[in-house]
C-alpha cells in the first residue's frame, strides 16, 4: 500500500505568482485569512479600498504594501491591479463585478457568489463577455482533510463511494458577522454551502437533494434556520449528508468527515470547527478491513492556509489560459444545490438539481 504520508494535498502554486491582487472589501474575512494566506504563498497585495476607510487603512497596515483607495474606480485604474480579490457581502458583489468586468480586470468572488441565483448568472455573464477569469473563494477544496480525501479517492483507496457524511455541531460565533442576523436565509447559504461544495468536488452532482431546516430554541434576533441536514442521492447509491448546528451550547463540540466506500474508509476531524476562526488542523483516518488503520499528519489549517488555494488556482488559469478550479461557471451547480435545499425545506420534498433553472455543465 502506498504511503499516506506521501499524498501532496497542499495548495500547487503555478509559475507566475506576482500578480497584483487588489482588495475590494477589508473587512473581517480579509484580515485573518486572505492577508495571512497571501503573505505565507508569497503572493503581491498591492489595493485596498473599502467604504470604511479605516478598513483599508488596518489591511494597508498589515501589508505594508497595499495603496490604499477612496474609490473603487481609482483602484481599477490602477495598473498594477490585476486580480481583484472581493470581499464584502454577497448583495454587494455584483455591482462589483459589473465594474471590476468593465475594467477587465480577473476576479476572485467571495462565496457566497450572491444570495440571489440569478444574480450569480449575470455575475458569471458579465466575466464571460469581457473575457476575463473568474473565480469563488471555495477554499474548503483546499482545506488539508478535504484535499487528501479528495487524492485518496481518485487513487480509489476506498473503491466505490457508498456514503458521505459531514456533521458539524458546534457554537458559532454569528457576532462576527452582524449582517447575517437579518438574513432570510442562514446556515445552508452561509455556512453549509462550504460543505456542499466539498461534497461535489469529491464526488460530483446528485441526482437529489432532500434538505430539512430548523432554528434553535434561543437563537434571539438572529432569524433564519440554524440547524439543517442536507441528504444527497446519487445515482450509483452514494448517499452523503451534511448535518450542522450552531446551537451546541453545552455538548462537547464535534466537526467530522466520513466518506466510506467498497474497499476503504476515510474518517476525519474539521479542525477550523471546534474553535472558529482560532481553530486546529484537521485529522485524518485511513481504514481498510484487512490493515490497521493509518493517520495522515495535516499541519495546515483552513483558516488561513486553505485560503492561498482558490487564488492560487485563479492565477493559474490566468497564467496558462484555463478554467480556474473553482470557476464561477462551475460554482452555478454548486449554487443549484443551495437552491435545490432551500426548494425542498420549503415545499417538504425531495428536489432534482436539474428543476433549478440555469443549470451549467458539471466540472467535477
Ligand atoms: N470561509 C469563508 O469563505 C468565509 C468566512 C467569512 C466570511 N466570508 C464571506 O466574506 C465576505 C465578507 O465577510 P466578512 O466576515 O469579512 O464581513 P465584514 O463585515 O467583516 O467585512 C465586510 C467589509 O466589506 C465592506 N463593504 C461592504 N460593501 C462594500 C462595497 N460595496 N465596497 C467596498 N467595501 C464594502 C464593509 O465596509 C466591511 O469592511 C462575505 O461575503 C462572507 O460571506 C467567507
Amino acid at each position: 500500500m502506498m504511503n499516506l504520508q506521501d499524498i501532496d494535498w497542499r495548495p500547487k502554486l503555478g509559475q507566475k505568482t506576482d500578480y497584483g491582487i487588489g482588495f475590494v472589501g477589508c473587512g473581517g474575512i480579509v484580515h485573518y485569512a486572505h492577508v495571512p494566506a497571501y503573505q505565507k504563498a508569497g503572493f503581491r497585495i498591492v489595493a485596498a479600498y473599502d467604504l470604511k476607510r479605516e478598513a483599508a487603512e488596518a489591511v494597508a497596515n498589515l501589508t505594508g504594501t497595499a495603496t490604499i483607495y477612496d474609490h473603487l474606480d481609482d483602484l481599477l485604474a490602477d495598473p498594477a491591479v490585476e486580480i481583484v480579490d472581493i470581499a464584502v457581502m454577497p448583495w454587494h458583489q455584483l455591482e462589483i463585478v459589473q465594474k471590476v468586468a468593465a475594467a477587465g480586470k480577473h476576479m476572485l468572488c467571495q462565496k457566497p457568489l450572491s444570495d440571489q441565483f440569478d444574480q450569480a448568472v449575470q455575475i458569471v455573464e458579465l466575466a464571460q463577455a469581457a473575457g476575463v477569469k473568474q473565480a469563488v473563494n471555495h477554499q474548503m477544496r483546499w482545506d488539508a482533510g478535504i484535499a487528501a480525501a479528495k487524492i485518496m479517492i481518485e487513487k480509489g483507496m476506498i473503491g466505490q463511494p457508498t456514503d458521505a457524511q459531514i456533521q458539524v455541531s458546534s457554537a458559532t460565533p454569528w457576532h462576527m458577522w452582524p449582517w447575517l442576523a437579518s438574513a432570510p436565509r442562514l446556515e445552508v447559504q452561509y455556512h453549509s454551502i462550504h460543505y456542499i461544495d466539498a461534497i461535489r468536488f469529491l464526488f460530483g452532482t446528485p441526482e437529489w437533494v432532500t434538505s430539512r431546516h430548523a432554528k434553535y430554541a434561543r437563537q434571539g434576533e438572529v432569524r433564519a434556520e440554524t440547524k439543517s441536514i442536507t441528504i444527497m442521492d446519487y445515482a450509483s447509491g452514494l448517499q452523503a449528508m451534511v448535518a450542522v448546528n450552531h446551537y451546541n451550547m453545552h455538548g462537547e463540540k464535534s466537526a467530522i468527515f466520513r466518506f466510506l466506500g467498497t474497499e476503504g474508509a476515510i474518517e476525519g476531524t474539521i479542525g477550523l470547527m471546534y474553535n472558529y476562526p482560532t481553530g486546529r488542523p484537521d485529522t485524518l483516518v485511513y481504514n481498510r478491513q484487512d490493515q490497521p488503520p493509518v493517520e495522515l499528519t495535516l499541519d495546515e489549517m483552513w483558516i488561513p492556509d486553505a485560503f492561498v488555494g482558490p487564488m492560487a488556482g485563479l492565477m493559474s488559469a490566468i497564467e496558462t489560459d484555463s478554467d480556474p478550479p473553482t470557476s464561477t461557471a462551475d460554482n452555478l451547480n454548486t449554487l443549484s444545490l443551495i437552491e435545490a435545499a432551500y426548494l425542498s425545506a420549503a415545499e417538504n420534498r425531495s428536489v432534482r438539481p436539474a428543476e433549478i433553472g440555469n443549470h451549467h455543465a458539471s466540472r467535477a
